[in-house]
């Protein structure tokens, strides 16, 4: 087990050009269930370096792919909202793919911090505000993305995952689907006329999502993923 923990830290460090040693205090760190990013300190995804300093999600290969399908949708006129942005991952990919104009909030004082120093580490000037969901959200967008928090409660979850990753930032209530009830009641009410919802979903939250006429993708593991809509408010 360990020696499989030492082997995955190795090539991730190979995979940034870091020096190929395991030092004694990372050996006690993967003892401990350590995430290897957390060991590292950052993930670097598209070249943006997301630093991770503080107690927010690790950014997931799979948000990738929801973020990568909401740049159809933009271009560098549009207004974005990453709401529960966490290390400012999604937004500030965004930020740096499309020069729009992004905004990222969060109800985490770690991950305003994080996303705040992602936003410097990266040069990438967008907004940031910290909020409730909708409750400071003030503007109209033509884009809202989010990745809320969507594991149904009973779901056991490893111990690396519930010792260093923030529980508000994984659990959606019984079913898992709280956070799109908020996202998807108020969502006309945030976006322009024609605006674009996109959600990060799993299989646990298709149905629910589904219902409300939502299109579905699958992401590269055939798993269900990306949740669009347009709104055709006035
Ligand atoms: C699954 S994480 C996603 C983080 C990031 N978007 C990503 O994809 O890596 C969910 C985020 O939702 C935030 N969150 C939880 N409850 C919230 C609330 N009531 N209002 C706003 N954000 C919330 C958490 O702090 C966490 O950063």
């Amino acid at each position: 087990m360990l020696n499989n923990l030492i082997e995955t830290l190795l090539l991730e460090k190979r995979k940034y050009g870091l020096k190929e040693k395991i030092s004694n205090k990372e050996i006690k760190m993967l003892k401990k269930d350590f995430p290897i990013q957390k060991i590292i300190g950052f993930v670097n995804f598209d070249d943006v370096y997301i630093n991770l300093k503080y107690n927010v999600l690790i950014p997931r290969y799979e948000t990738e792919e929801v973020m990568l399908e909401s740049l159809k949708y933009i271009n560098s006129n549009s207004k974005v909202l990453d709401l529960c942005t966490g290390s400012g991952y999604i937004g500030l990919s965004i930020k740096k793919k499309i020069n729009a104009n992004v905004t990222l909030s969060d109800i985490s004082k770690d991950s305003i911090k994080q996303a705040k120093k992602n936003s410097k580490i990266n040069k990438l000037k967008v907004k940031i505000i910290k909020s409730n969901m909708f409750e400071n959200i003030n503007e109209k967008y033509d884009l809202i993305i989010s990745n809320p928090p969507y594991i149904p409660n009973h779901i056991k979850l490893s111990k690396s995952i519930l010792k260093f990753e923030p529980s508000n930032a994984l659990f959606g209530g019984k079913d898992g689907n709280n956070f799109y009830k908020i996202i998807i009641q108020n969502a006309s009410k945030y976006l322009k006329k024609n605006g674009i919802l996109i959600l990060e979903i799993s299989k646990d939250n298709l149905e629910y999502v589904k219902s409300f006429g939502f299109k579905i993708k699958n992401d590269i593991n055939n798993k269900p993923r990306i949740a669009i809509k347009k709104f055709n408010v006035l």
